[in-house]
Formats: structure tokens, sequence, C-alpha cells
């Protein structure tokens, strides 16, 4: 139906999404993750693509599938590996929707062998990964980027500061504290701020339809 695609709100713009955990290999049997499913990302690669753009989702360990020809799906493992596929595709790209759960940090070192449970103690090192949504907004000129953030406190404030610090557009803010949102969640509860820091609070629903509310106030944006 591309001939179709013409006049829906997201035709003719690429848009990329991140999305999934990340795993950091401490081994060649092991490594250091998080719960993230991907599912925020896949239903906004799905409903972007629904709304006619033409979608790269750089997705993280996650057993979804998608299935739609407008949708190119690259999948990676580590947080370098997504820093590397994104920051390639991020020129041409006319939205960028960061919702991947990346790590923080990564084994300083990944062991040849597996481990040997010699000692009653072990510790891991740990070094910094890079910060993929920061070094996209280092290299923004024309796109639309927006983060999220998960907070446990001082949540508003904390992801203003996260949106001035990565020089983004807006940042959909996730609500921990509400018990039907987050991780292995189908639903979610956000909040949408924008860089004029105009707030728009969401009811909790499925994810979606809070995609689609994203795309939504996203679309707004783009074309006013
Ligand atoms: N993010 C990223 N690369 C990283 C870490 C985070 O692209 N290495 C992105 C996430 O995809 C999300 C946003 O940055 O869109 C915020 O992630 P979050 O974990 O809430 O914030 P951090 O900046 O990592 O700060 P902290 O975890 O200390 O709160
Ligand atoms: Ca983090």
């Amino acid at each position: 139906n591309d001939h179709l695609g013409k006049g829906l709100p997201l035709s003719g713009k690429k848009v990329l999404i991140t999305a999934g955990p990340t795993y950091e290999a401490i081994d060649p049997v092991r490594f250091i993750g998080n719960h993230s499913t991907g599912l925020m990302g896949y239903e906004l690669a799905r409903n972007a693509a629904k709304l006619g753009a033409m979608v790269y989702l750089v997705s993280g360990p996650s057993h979804l599938t998608v299935q739609h020809s407008n949708i190119h799906l690259v999948k990676v493992t580590s947080a370098d590996e997504m820093f590397k596929e994104t920051t390639s595709l991020f020129k041409d790209m006319d939205v960028v929707i960061c919702a991947a759960a990346v790590a923080d940090y990564r084994p300083k070192s990944v062991a040849e062998q597996k481990i040997k449970k010699t000692s009653e103690e072990f510790s891991i090192d740990l070094v910094k990964n890079k910060d993929i949504l920061f070094s996209l907004g280092e290299m923004k000129k024309n796109q639309f980027l927006v983060g999220f953030a998960l907070e446990t406190e001082n949540e508003v404030e904390n992801a203003i500061g996260k949106l001035k610090r990565k020089n983004l557009d807006a940042i959909v803010l996730n609500s921990l504290n509400d018990k039907g949102a987050g991780f292995g969640k189908i639903t979610n509860k956000v909040a949408f701020i924008d860089k004029n820091l105009d707030i728009k609070t969401f009811e909790l629903k499925t994810k979606a339809e809070v995609a689609l509310d994203i795309l939504n106030e996203i679309t707004n944006r783009i074309h006013a």
C-alpha cells in the first residue's frame, strides 16, 4: 500500500528507533542485562510505519518480531554495537526516538574462557558505556530527537535535566510509580515533555496506544 502513503502524517519521513535491552558480555556464556522486553520501541516502530514513515528499528536482544515492508530491523547485542548502528544511520533521519534500555556499564574486559567458581567472593570491574542519545544530541542538525527517562525520584526535574543535557527536542517520562507501568507490562503511563517544557500527562494505557500518543505529539511539532 505504499502508493497510498502520501497523505499519512509521517509519509516521506525517516524514523530511527532504538529498542530493547543491551547485553554486555562477561565471558562466553554470561552477560549483564536488564528486564526490558523492547515492547515500547517495537510499538513505536509499528505505529510509525502505519503512519507512513520509513522506519529503522535498532533493537537489542528481544523475542519480539515486526513484519512491515517499511520497517528495517537491525539487531544488535551490546551498547557499543547499538552505538555504531545508530550513529551511522542518524544523518539521514527526520525523527529519532531512543527507547532502548541501554546498559550504563559493561565489564572492563571479557574473559576468553568461562569463568570458574574458584573463590568465595568475586567481583567484576565495570566501565561506562557511551551514551548513544547524548552523542546523537551532539550530532543533531534538523532531526527531531526524542529520549525516554526512567526515574524513581524527582521524576520531572530529572527528566528535564536529561532533556537539556542531551540536547533533545522532547523526552518521554516513564512513571514507575504506577503499578501498570514499566518492564514486562503491556501498559505504560507517560508524560511527554518538550524543549519549551510544555508537559502533557497521559493516562495508563496499552503501549500501542502510548506509542500513538507519542508519535502524535512528535508529528504536531515537526509540522508546526
Ligand atoms: N541512553 C542511551 N545510551 C546510553 C544510556 C541511555 O542512548 N548509554 C538513552 C536511553 O535510551 C533513554 C535516555 O538515554 O532514551 C535516558 O536513559 P536513562 O537510563 O533514563 O538515563 P541515563 O542518561 O542513562 O542516566 P541514569 O541512568 O543515571 O538516570
Ligand atoms: Ca541509564
